[in-house]
C-alpha cells in the first residue's frame, strides 16, 4: 500500500507476511547470488521458509525492532534493505540489503539505504548506523563506502562459510557525520 519511489521505475515498499509468494519467488533467482554474503537464514528455500523470514521480521517490527523493506524494479520484487538491528534504547541499529544479480549496478541499494539512514537518524533521532560485510564483499563494501560510513574494524576469522573463516568489516556512520553529509 505505502511506497516510496526511488526513481520512476523503482519502488521502495515495506515487505510483509502477503508477499510471501513474490519473495519465495524472488529468492529463487537471488539465492546462489547472495548465499555466500548474507546471514544463513535468510537464505530460503521455499515459501514456507520466505514466510517464516516475512514472519519474523514482522515480529520484530512490532516490538521496534528489525524492519525489511523489499526494492521493486519495474513492478517486481529484486532484492531489498533491511535494519537488521535497530534499537532506540541504545540509540543505533544496523541495515543490510541484498539484490538479484540483474537489478545490480543501478544505484538502487544506495538509495534505498539514504531512506533508511534518512528515517533513523531524523525520524526517530537514532545515533548511530552500522553496517558488516565479509571482508571480501567489495560490493557490499563499496555501499558503505558510497553512504559515507567510516570502517572502524575488522573481526578475524568472524564469519564461516564454505569451510573457511572470513574476516568481518564493521563501518558505521553517526547521526551529526549523517545530517552534514545531507545538508
Ligand atoms: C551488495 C549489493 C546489494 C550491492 O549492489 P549494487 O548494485 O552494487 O549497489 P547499488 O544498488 O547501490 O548500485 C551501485 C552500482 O550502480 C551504479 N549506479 C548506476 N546508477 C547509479 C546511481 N544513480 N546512483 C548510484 N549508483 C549508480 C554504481 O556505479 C554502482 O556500480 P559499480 O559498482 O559497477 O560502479 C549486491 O552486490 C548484492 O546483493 N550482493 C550479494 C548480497 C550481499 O552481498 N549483500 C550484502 C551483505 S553485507
Amino acid at each position: 500500500m505505502f511506497s516510496l519511489p526511488l526513481r520512476d521505475n523503482a519502488h521502495l515498499r515495506p515487505l510483509e507476511l502477503w508477499h510471501a509468494d513474490e519473495f519465495a519467488a524472488h529468492m529463487d533467482r537471488a539465492r546462489e547470488h547472495i548465499r555466500p554474503w548474507v546471514g544463513a537464514g535468510f537464505v530460503t528455500a521455499d515459501v514456507d521458509g520466505a514466510r517464516g523470514t516475512l514472519r519474523r521480521y514482522a515480529e520484530r517490527q512490532a516490538a521496534d525492532g528489525a524492519r525489511l523493506y523489499g526494492i521493486w524494479l519495474d513492478g517486481t520484487l529484486v532484492g531489498g534493505v533491511m535494519f537488521t538491528d535497530f534499537s532506540t534504547a541504545s540509540g543505533s541499529c544496523e541495515v543490510g540489503c541484498w539484490l538479484e544479480p540483474a537489478a545490480e549496478g543501478h544505484g538502487v541499494v544506495t538509495e534505498a539505504c539514504q531512506a533508511l539512514l534518512d528515517w533513523a537518524f531524523v525520524t526517530r533521532g537514532l545515533h548511530r548506523a552500522e553496517w558488516h560485510c565479509r571482508a571480501d564483499n567489495e560490493r557490499s563494501a563499496a555501499v558503505a563506502e558510497r553512504l559515507g560510513m567510516t570502517l572502524e574494524g575488522v573481526r578475524r576469522e568472524y564469519w564461516p562459510y564454505g569451510g573457511t573463516r572470513y574476516d568481518k568489516q564493521l563501518w558505521a556512520v553517526l547521526a551529526p557525520e549523517w545530517r552534514a553529509r545531507r545538508r
